[in-house]
């Protein structure tokens, strides 16, 4: 079976990939590279990797492909607003074109990769049918992809949304800039895990691993279960106060609990029901936050990860591409 994903390098896309291939699917990278080539440098020999933009692609790319996991997007609420016109172009209309494309070329399943700040900040437990309250541009660039690509779903193109927890946990292309892998930076450096305050915000996690798996269920799953449906990706028992959710991380690389406050009192605070996809398709994340943040500062012991790596704060470094980006406008003209 021969899958495209799309963000294959990405800090998701680069676990995910090798699953795939460690399953045996055939399996084609698009990307951008804006991280570099690095995080899927170890697999380049079992991998079809492609340097190109889901916003102009040429669509023979997708002849022979059966399924397409569309994970490229700029892929946090702080980058989609560096230039939200681009966060439209990217995750929304980009996206579309992707779902759109994928379709015209007899592709039978694609798997949006969405969020659950779909949901921005609500009381009670958010399951698929809650109302949608996008707070910034990444989330309403989501919603608005979602609504364009569900309604393609039919007989033979299975379209189906994932809107995924806070991810967590180690990748060949690391994220500092997620709540867990961040705590453990801070407390890798300073010996002290950084809370925002108050701590009592509520906020669902999923493994990296755990997230690739629902992807994987997803496109493994009989078309009638998964087709034009979305699914949250998370467990119910991850749901977790930021408070409690340090003292976890502190229990898991067995140093003492020494923390600082920071940010002004947070009342952004959701909670995800995670029922449907267990129900649906069995699905049951296998990693625990405790697991994750000790495979970061594991990481990070080792130097498979490093706290200095500037590409690992996900805003920082777009704001970077940007800076070079206009100064190549400035000497050569060109606009890319
Ligand atoms: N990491 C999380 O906590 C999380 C949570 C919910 C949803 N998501 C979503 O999951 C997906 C993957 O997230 P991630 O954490 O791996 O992000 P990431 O930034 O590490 O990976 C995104 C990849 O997409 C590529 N890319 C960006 N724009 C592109 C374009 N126009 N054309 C081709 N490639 C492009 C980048 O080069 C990068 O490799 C994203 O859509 C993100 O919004 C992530």
């Amino acid at each position: 079976m021969k899958i495209l994903v799309t963000g294959g390098a990405g800090y998701i896309g680069s676990v995910l990939s090798r699953i795939l291939l460690e399953k045996g699917y055939d399996l084609t990278c698009l990307d951008r590279f804006f991280f570099g080539k690095d995080s899927v440098q170890e697999i380049s020999d079992r991998i079809h990797l492609i340097k190109d933009d889901i916003r102009w692609f040429k669509p023979e790319i997708l002849k022979g492909v059966d399924a397409v996991l569309d994970l490229a997007s700029l892929s946090n609420d702080p980058t989609g607003e560096l230039e939200p016109q681009k966060t439209m172009e990217i995750n929304y209309q980009g996206r579309a074109r992707v779902a759109k494309l994928s379709k015209k070329n007899r592709v039978t399943k694609y798997v949006l990769a969405s969020t659950c700040s779909v949901y921005g900040f609500q009381e009670g437990i958010l399951t698929e049918e809650s109302d949608l309250n996008p707070l910034t541009t990444y989330a309403k660039a989501n919603m608005l992809a979602e609504r364009e690509i569900l309604p393609l779903a039919n007989k033979s193109f299975s379209a189906t949304v994932l809107r995924q927890a806070t991810v967590y946990g180690y990748s060949p292309r690391m994220r500092f800039d997620l709540a867990i892998n961040g705590m453990v930076l801070g407390f890798f450096k300073n010996s002290k895990i950084p809370i925002m305050r108050d701590g009592k915000q509520w906020r669902p996690f999923i493994h990296a691993k755990d997230t690739s798996n629902a992807f994987i269920k997803i496109l493994e799953a009989d078309p009638e279960l998964v087709n034009g449906q979305v699914f949250n990706a998370g467990n119910n028992e991850q749901n977790i106060q930021i408070f409690n959710l340090a003292k976890l991380i502190a229990e898991s690389i067995d140093l003492p609990f020494n923390y600082e406050w920071y940010g002004s009192p947070d009342k952004r605070s959701y909670r995800v029901g995670f029922s449907k996809i267990k129900e649906t398709l069995n699905f049951r994340p296998k990693y625990t936050p405790k697991e994750g943040a000790k495979e970061v500062f594991d990481a990070l012991k080792d130097g498979r990860a490093s706290g200095d790596d500037p590409r690992t704060i996900t805003v920082k470094w777009y704001k970077h591409l940007l800076r070079e980006h206009s100064k190549e406008i400035e000497i050569n003209g060109v606009i890319l």
